[in-house]
C-alpha cells in the first residue's frame, strides 16, 4: 500500500482514479481548487470505495499551500498530476492562464519532491502532442508536432520539463501518459463528466442532447478524408484510462528496474468516428440523438487512434470496456445528474 498524492482528483478522470487507487489498498490525498469541480464529488467516491478520500482545498500553483500539504500528510510516496486547465478553445483565448496553471503547478510538485521523498509522477499528457499523425495507429516513437493551441502546448512543453528533469538527474520515476479521448462514467452512476457550461466535447454535448437539454448535436463535419466523412478518434473507457494510473504508479514504485522515465499511448487501439459513436449511443441505450451536419470545427485533427501495444506489453494493462457499455455508462450518468437514477 502506498501514499498517493492526486491533484486534480475531483475532476473526472482523477476521481474515477481515485478509486481505482482505493480499490488497490492505497491511500489516497486529493489537492483541488474546485475550479472545474464540484466538492460533492467526495461523496461519490465514498459511496463507491466506502472511504472518503482526504481533501485538501487549494491551488497547486501556490507553493506555500503544497509545501503545508507535505507536512500535514507527511509520506506520500507518489503523485498523479491531473490539475490542469483543459479546454482547448479557452485556451486560445486565455494563454497565460494556460501556462501559468498548467506549468506553474508541475514546477512546483517537481521542486518539492526531492524534499519530501516523492518518488515518483504520472503526468496527463495528451495525443495532441502528436498533432495530425502521419500514420494511424500512433505510436510513442511518433514526431512530436508543433502545438496547435497553448493547452497543447502546455502538455508538450510539460513533457519537457519533466523530462530535463529526469536527465538532470531527479532522485524519483515519471511516467508520461498520453491519452486519447477519455469518454464515459463508473457504471454505478456515482461519478462522471460534469462540464461546465455549455460543453465542448463530443460526449458531454451528445449525452445532454440526448436528455433534451440541447436541442441537436452538430458533428463537425463529414467531409474528411475517412470513410464516412466525419472524424475518427480512439475513445477510451474512463475506468479503463484510470486503472492504467494505478498500474504506472505500481509500477514506479515497486519495481526498482523500470526506467527513470516512461511514456505510452493509453487508447484502446481502435478509431472511431463521430459518425459510428453516435450510432452506437443510439444502439446500445436506445435513445435517438437529434443531429445535424455543420462545418468543420477550426484545428480539429482529422482522425487520430493509438497504437497501445507498449502499454499493452509493458503495463500489461488493455482497454477492455466495449464502446457500448461504455457509452450507456455515459447515458446512465448523464441521468443520474438529471436525477432519473
Ligand atoms: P477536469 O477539469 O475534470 O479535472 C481537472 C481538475 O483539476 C479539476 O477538478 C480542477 O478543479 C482541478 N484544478 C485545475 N487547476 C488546478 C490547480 N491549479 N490547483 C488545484 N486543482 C486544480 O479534467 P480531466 O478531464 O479530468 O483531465 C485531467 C487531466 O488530464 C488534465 O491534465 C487534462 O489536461 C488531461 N487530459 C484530459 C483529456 C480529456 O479529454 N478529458 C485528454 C487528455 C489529457
Ligand atoms: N465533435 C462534434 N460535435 C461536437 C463536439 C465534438 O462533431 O459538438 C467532434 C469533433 O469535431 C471531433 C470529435 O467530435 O472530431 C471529438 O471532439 P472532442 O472535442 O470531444 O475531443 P477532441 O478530440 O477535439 O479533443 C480531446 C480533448 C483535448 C485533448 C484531445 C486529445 O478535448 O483536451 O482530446 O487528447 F487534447
Amino acid at each position: 500500500m502506498a501514499k498517493i498524492l492526486v491533484t486534480g482528483g475531483t475532476g473526472y478522470i482523477g476521481s474515477h482514479t481515485t478509486v481505482e487507487l482505493q480499490k488497490a489498498g492505497h491511500e489516497v490525498v486529493i489537492i483541488d481548487n474546485l475550479s472545474n469541480s464540484n466538492i460533492h464529488v467526495l461523496d461519490g467516491i465514498e459511496r463507491i470505495s466506502g472511504v472518503r478520500p482526504e481533501f485538501v482545498e487549494g491551488d497547486v500553483t501556490d507553493l506555500a499551500t503544497l509545501r503545508k500539504l507535505f507536512e500535514t500528510h507527511p509520506g506520500i510516496d507518489g503523485i498523479i498530476n491531473f490539475a490542469a486547465s483543459k479546454a482547448v478553445g479557452e485556451s486560445v483565448e486565455q494563454p497565460l492562464k494556460y501556462y501559468r496553471n498548467n506549468l506553474v503547478s508541475l514546477l512546483n510538485l517537481l521542486d518539492l519532491m526531492p524534499e519530501y521523498g516523492v518518488k515518483g509522477i504520472v503526468f496527463s499528457s495528451s495525443c495532441t502532442v502528436y498533432g495530425e499523425p502521419d500514420v494511424n495507429p500512433i505510436d510513442e516513437t511518433a514526431p512530436i508536432k508543433p502545438a496547435t493551441s497553448p493547452y497543447g502546448n502546455t502538455k508538450q512543453i510539460s513533457e519537457e520539463i519533466i523530462t530535463d528533469t529526469i536527465h538532470a538527474g531527479a532522485p524519483f520515476k515519471s511516467i508520461l501518459l498520453r491519452y486519447f479521448n477519455p469518454v464515459g462514467a463508473h457504471p454505478s452512476a456515482e461519478i462522471g463528466e460534469l462540464p461546465n457550461g455549455v460543453p465542448n466535447n463530443l460526449i458531454p454535448y451528445l449525452t445532454q442532447t440526448a436528455a433534451g437539454i440541447r436541442k441537436q448535436l452538430t458533428v463537425f463535419g463529414d467531409d474528411y478524408n475517412t470513410p464516412d466523412g466525419s472524424c475518427i478518434r480512439d475513445f477510451i473507457d474512463v475506468v479503463d484510462l484510470a486503472k492504467a494510473h494505478v498500474i504506472a504508479m505500481g509500477r514506479m514504485l515497486d519495481n526498482p528496474e523500470s526506467p527513470k522515465l516512461e511514456v505510452f499511448n493509453l487508447g484502446t487501439g481502435r478509431g472511431l468516428s463521430v459518425l459510428e459513436l453516435i450510432a452506437s449511443f443510439e444502439r446500445s441505450t436506445g435513445v435517438k440523438v437529434p443531429y445535424v451536419i455543420g462545418q468543420r470545427r477550426e484545428g480539429d485533427i482529422e482522425k487520430i487512434w493509438a497504437d497501445p501495444a507498449k502499454a499493452n506489453n509493458v503495463l500489461g494493462w488493455k482497454a477492455e470496456a466495449s464502446i457500448d457499455d461504455t457509452m450507456r455508462n455515459a447515458w446512465r450518468w448523464q441521468q443520474k445528474l438529471a436525477g432519473k437514477v
